[in-house]
């Protein structure tokens, strides 16, 4: 066994480990290296965690590991990039329910972990501890299973919103934060469960008001809040590293979702109380087609375009990660490039279904970093860009964003296409994107619309060129 120094100073190395990992995910260039800073983080926590004298039984933790490893593992290899947010917000819900149970053990027998008297009776700094990690791990596992739910279309994706509902989810929360108050000046079983109850109810009248085009920035809140209750159990079983670890998520979690919210044009406040959303729309199945007239043409006119033009401007967007066209666009960058065409990508930050979702596919197919743009670098360059390929990507694109006052994504920042001297759109139809709206885009003169698959458009493009 360890001495209490060399466990203080391995769970330093892990948590700055951790650190560096979170660090690095911030571009996609060091991201490969910062999951293994991470992965190497959180072994050397794991395993200096299981040396511990306070845990005496590897049987049950050595299959709970296997059977954990197991899922995870067939999960990852098995789960489209389509389909992350709905497993994040999967495994928050674990996070959370996590938090609950130790919670609840610990009630059980809180003289096994250290937390109360020897006749039993709970320390007053382990009462508020459990009451933080209790409420907030319950809402957070309530919370990610409806966004879960709702991401994953088990159910309808569209607001549920009722008359008093602010008021009442203010009764709920007050009437939590009372038995929380009672139980750590009484901690009994009563006010535990009471406020237990109250918290897994709150989670789910706190999320289904939300609509399906903010459930992004919910899906990093809930993030933010599983740190936060495995930061407060972290406390309960007196593991510093727990609770840094937490800490690092909880706060990493926050500013993502700040981010996310500037780049949604929504309020952090309203995020947090999950009062808004009511007002955005969802995305129509099948979407409508609309009447007024469009150029469109075939791959092959596309890709005349693209040889004869000076530069060009792609932004992709989710239709290309449902294509899985990153590979053949790849290839038709290559060739653009050889032919002495300047090109460069354009990012959008909710663009995809997740944060960063494309640059991991442009990172997965090797597209140069270099010539990925964020969206305020690209921007002020769209004005003096011969084309503007857009694949598979709608909502970020939208000038209603800009024009619009009645639209539900009205203030959102959008990719300036509009400026760019031609437009060239890939996409199957003239349907709605996610948040279920008409885009002007696909009727300007400038623009052509190839009406294609996103990844059969660009096989045929690169053929063309070739
Ligand atoms: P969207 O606005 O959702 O548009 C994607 C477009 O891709 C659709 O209009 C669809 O049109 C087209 N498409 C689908 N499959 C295709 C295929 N196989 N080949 C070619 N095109 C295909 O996507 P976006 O512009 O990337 O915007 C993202 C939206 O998702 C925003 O509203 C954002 O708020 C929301 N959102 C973002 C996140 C994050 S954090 N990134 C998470 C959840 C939601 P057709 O059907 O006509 O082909």
């Amino acid at each position: 066994m360890l001495s209490i120094n060399w466990v203080a100073l391995l769970y330093l190395l892990a948590s700055i480990l951790i650190i560096f990992s979170l660090k690095g995910l911030s571009s996609p260039a060091s991201a490969r290296r910062a999951n293994m800073y991470g992965m190497l983080g959180m072994g050397i926590a794991i395993l200096v965690t299981l040396q511990l004298q306070s845990v005496q039984n590897y049987f049950w933790i050595f299959i709970c590991i296997g059977i954990g490893g197991l899922i995870g593992g067939v999960a990852a290899r098995k789960v489209p990039m389509t389909h992350m947010p709905q497993t994040v917000a999967f495994m928050h819900s674990l996070v959370g329910l996590a938090a609950v149970l130790i919670a609840v053990s610990a009630m059980a027998d809180p003289i096994a972990y250290g937390i109360a008297n020897s006749q039993g009776v709970l320390h007053t700094a382990s009462t508020i501890e459990l009451f933080l990690g209790t409420f907030i791990g319950a809402i957070t596992f309530t919370a990610s299973l409806v966004a879960f739910a709702k991401l994953h279309g088990l159910v309808s994706g569209s607001p549920v919103t009722f008359a008093g509902q602010h008021v009442l989810n203010l009764i709920l929360g007050l009437a939590m934060l009372g038995f929380g108050v009672w139980f750590c000046i009484t901690p009994t079983w009563l006010p535990f469960l009471l406020m237990l109850a109250i918290a897994l109810l709150l989670g789910v009248l706190l999320i289904i008001p939300i609509g399906g085009a903010d459930m992004p920035v919910i899906v990093s809140m809930l993030n933010s809040y599983s740190g936060w209750a495995a930061a407060g159990i972290g406390f309960t079983l007196n593991n510093h590293m727990l609770i840094i670890a937490g800490a690092l998520v909880g706060s990493s979690g926050a500013i993502l979702s700040y981010i996310m919210c500037k780049a949604m044009n929504r309020s952090l406040l309203n995020v947090l109380l999950g009062g808004f959303g009511g007002d955005a729309k969802t995305a129509v199945a099948g979407g409508q087609k609309q009447d007024r007239p469009v150029t469109s043409g075939a791959p092959e006119d596309a890709a005349f375009m693209l040889q004869n033009a000076r530069s060009v401007v792609i932004v992709p967007g989710y239709g290309l990660a449902v294509a899985r066209a990153q590979h053949a666009l790849k290839e038709m960058v290559e060739v653009l490039t050889k032919a002495g065409v300047s090109v460069r990508f354009a990012i959008h930050p909710v663009a995809g279904r997740m944060p960063g979702h494309m640059n991991v596919l442009l990172a997965e197919a090797d597209v140069p970093y270099d010539i990925v743009h964020e969206m305020d670098e690209i921007n002020p360059e769209f004005a003096d860009t011969d084309i503007a390929l857009v694949i598979g990507a709608n909502d970020v694109t939208n000038p209603a964003a800009k024009t619009d006052p009645t639209s539900p994504i009205y203030g959102m920042p959008i990719l300036d296409v509009i400026k760019a001297r031609n437009i060239l759109i890939i996409k199957r139809s003239l349907s709605v994107g996610y948040a279920g709206l008409d885009n002007d885009l696909f009727y300007m003169d400038k623009t052509m619309m190839i009406f294609s698959d996103a990844k059969k458009a660009c096989e045929k493009i690169v053929q063309s060129l070739d």
